[in-house]
């Protein structure tokens, strides 16, 4: 049985390359799987309370998450949206899981280092368990498709090891319990399109970002027609006109980044784009991409602003996914504390 995780933290400042990179291929999937989407609310809070705006920023960020799936398209009736911290099976697996990973498997991840920064011994405890916390909310529903960035591949690698090791580490207890195969499958990471890895608007080897100081670095969902020409405009790029193929991108980062921008939007490929833009200058492409983006953004903007004017329906939404979640979410967690040797019976 195949199925469809993926979330998004709700640390404010949603970009193109969320949108590209993740929520709209969330939109698109939906119609090939069953899909859970979730809103990371546990994972936020792994970093400083200034980075996620402190309880009302927390709620408001959750409810402009959730507010850009629904606008994405994603369809609450048949697929199921919620926040995290509303199952509290996601905590409890990832406690589970923070005893099958190493230490040392932990100490690879490249997004602990860029978040931790120097200061390491100052990061919280779960910035640096963050990983395990992915993956308890992954293979709580025996997912076996995640559709994510570029930038949680290695994320994902670490989730299919920690769900080796424990079919694996409990593989005689997993049969016992009638479990004909491994109990977890290994999810499949779903990186793909030409917007897996959106770079910043003012340096081409920088990664687009919620963090990055400069705004003029990101177009956030909620910027109005205006800001986006304006940010597309001053966006670097070098002289040259635009190649006539994908392939004479090498080397240009901006342009192949603007041109990959205009190819997600358009649902074309590089190639495609460039048979229309090869020979352009920048003068040229620059207002044909901040037009498309305009048209592609902007009613995405004015779903979510409409959306989150009324959180109580927009509550009512995650609290219904979150029980629908739950359902599978409590199943799983009865079945693999039964395959640890957890005496259970208390009733509920
Ligand atoms: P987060 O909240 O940082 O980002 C959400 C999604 O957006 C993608 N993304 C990008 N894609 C293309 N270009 C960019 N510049 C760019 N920046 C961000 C991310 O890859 C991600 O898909 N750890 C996750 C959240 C998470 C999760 C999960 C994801 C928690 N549990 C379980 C999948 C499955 C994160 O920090 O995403």
């Amino acid at each position: 049985e195949q199925r469809v995780f993926s979330g998004v933290q709700p640390t404010g400042n949603l970009h193109l390359g969320n949108y590209l990179g993740a929520i709209k291929r969330f939109a698109e999937l939906q119609h090939d799987y069953p899909c859970l989407y979730c809103v990371v609310d546990l994972h936020a809070i792994t970093q400083p309370p200034s980075v996620w705006g402190g309880p009302e920023g927390l709620a408001a960020n959750t409810r402009e998450v959730a507010a850009a799936y629904l606008a994405a398209g994603i369809d609450p009736k048949t697929q199921i949206i919620f926040n995290q911290s509303q199952v509290p099976q996601h905590a409890e697996l990832a406690w589970l899981f923070n005893c099958v990973a190493r230490m040392g498997w932990l100490n690879r991840m490249t997004q602990f280092k860029e978040k931790a920064g120097k200061d390491k011994e100052n990061a919280s405890v779960g910035l640096f368990a963050y990983p395990t916390l992915m993956a308890a909310d992954i293979l709580l529903y025996r997912a076996t498709h995640v559709p994510v960035g570029d930038d949680q591949k290695q994320h994902l690698e670490l989730t299919r090891d920690i769900a080796q090791k424990f079919n694996n580490d409990f593989a005689g207890s997993i049969a016992r319990n009638g479990f004909e195969d491994a109990y977890f499958p290994l999810p499949e990471p779903l990186i793909t399109g030409p917007a897996t890895r959106v770079m910043s608007l003012r340096d081409g080897s920088k990664k687009m970002s919620k963090s990055d100081p400069s705004d003029y670095s990101r177009i956030v969902l909620t910027d109005d027609a205006d800001t986006i020409a304006k940010k597309i405009r001053k966006a670097k790029t070098d002289p040259e006109p635009l190649p006539s193929e994908a392939e004479g991108l090498a080397g240009r980062a901006e342009a192949e980044n603007l041109v990959g921008l205009f190819a997600a939007m358009s649902d074309r490929s590089r190639d495609d784009v460039l048979k229309e833009y090869g020979g352009s200058a920048f003068s040229v492409f620059k207002p044909a991409l901040a037009e498309l983006t305009v048209e592609k953004i902007a009613p995405i903007a004015d779903e979510m602003r409409r959306l989150t004017a009324d959180p109580g329906t927009v509550d009512a939404i995650l609290s219904d996914g979150a029980e629908k979640a739950a359902v599978i979410a409590e199943k799983v967690m009865a079945e693999v504390g039964a395959i640890v040797g957890f005496v259970s019976g208390r009733k509920k």
